[in-house]
């Protein structure tokens, strides 16, 4: 029987349990049957692990949401694909990623490129398809412009720094560590400042000679919101696209963005790949960007799928950088 990652109840890393599973004799019609080699593991995994995120499933249910393996069986009615076909998915309901084997909807999976192996693939897909649309369709950075962008060496923020090089514009990521700011600066973040130790207001103010900036991307959440709305200019837009660092409490409207008229959004990559047009587009767009060496996939480290929980308590220790797969 093959294995997965069971959550039973919600809480910690240590919820997350190892146990095998039975997998039915015939694929569905319109889904194919993958052997999954490689798993990406996303901060977003944390927020449904310990309850944070209103959950769409029942208790008990398999994690994840990222996954790239090897089609080994095919339902009836999918024409477009094989078996022997390399394939990933990523951020398409339902949950379920951590496992081996796998059926999952054709219309959903994307055909991988020779150039990208299966580990790449895993570690790369969920987090630069929202560097995609976070810089390309929800606002659009442009050449030589400033902008804010938190946890620069984090799996999204080394995308984010080598997206931004690519397309000219001028990221300043922050960053809690020198080393971390070493490896952002290689990955092509332009300005770097270490939140720990320095203000970044007035490091925004030095850098943009007093103009603020017109885009803030906030993963961080909590710790830095009220930072990141000082930083804009007027008429600013606030994106808050996640929260390692907890959620933020309960705003109010008129004092936090009206004396600067702001914009704010709140988003989720679901929303940006909602068919198969969205998908294809964002995910040539990432591999464009990896084919032509704008992008290289920094995969930080390997966990066996039975270690899984190590690895959320790696990301949750904010001692990683880059992504982190695991491999069943
Ligand atoms: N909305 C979307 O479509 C979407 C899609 C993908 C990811 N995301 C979000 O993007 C963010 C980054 O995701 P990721 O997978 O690439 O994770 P990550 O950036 O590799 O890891 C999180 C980083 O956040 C920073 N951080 C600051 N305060 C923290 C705290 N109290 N606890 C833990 N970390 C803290 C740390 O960097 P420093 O030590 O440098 O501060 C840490 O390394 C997450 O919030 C995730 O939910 C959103």
């Amino acid at each position: 029987m093959p294995n997965r990652i069971v959550v039973s109840q919600l809480g910690g890393p240590e919820v997350l349990k190892y146990q095998s599973y039975n997998i039915s004799d015939n694929v569905p019609d319109n889904q194919v049957r993958i052997k999954q080699t490689s798993i990406g593991l996303n901060y977003i995994d944390t927020y449904h692990r310990s309850g944070i995120y209103p959950l769409a499933v029942d208790l008990p249910f398999c994690l994840g949401l990222e996954a790239a393996g090897e089609i080994i069986e095919i339902g009836n009615s999918v024409n477009d694909l094989k078996i022997g076909d390399r394939v990933a998915y990523s951020f398409s309901p339902p949950l379920g990623a951590y496992c081996e084997i796998r059926d999952f909807e054709a219309d959903k999976v994307i055909k991988l490129p020779d150039f990208i192996s299966n580990d790449e693939a895993a570690s790369i897909l969920l987090q630069g398809m929202t560097v995609e649309y976070l810089f390309e369709r929800l606002y659009k950075i442009k050449k030589n412009e400033i902008f804010l962008f938190h946890a620069a060496a984090g799996g999204v923020g080394l995308i984010a720094s080598q997206w931004a090089k690519s397309n000219g514009a001028k990221m300043i990521g922050t960053v809690s560590t020198e080393d971390k700011s070493d490896l952002a600066k290689k990955n092509g973040c332009e300005y770097i400042i270490n939140y720990k130790n320095s203000d970044v207001y007035e490091e925004v103010l030095k850098i943009t000679k007093k103009k603020c900036v017109n885009v803030v991307y906030d993963g961080v959440g909590k710790d830095t919101f009220e930072i990141s709305l000082k930083c804009l200019n007027h008429r600013g837009l606030m994106v808050s696209f996640g929260q390692s660092s907890g959620m933020i409490d309960s705003v109010d409207l008129h004092s936090t963005f009206n004396p600067k008229s702001l914009y704010f959004t709140r988003p989720t990559l679901m929303h940006y790949i909602r068919n198969r047009e969205e998908l294809n587009l964002s995910s040539n767009r990432l591999f464009e960007k990896i084919k032509n060496k704008d992008i290289t996939p920094n995969i930080y480290k390997k966990f066996k799928l039975s270690d899984a929980s190590e690895a959320h308590e790696l990301i949750q220790s904010r001692k990683s950088v880059g992504s982190i797969i695991l491999k069943p």
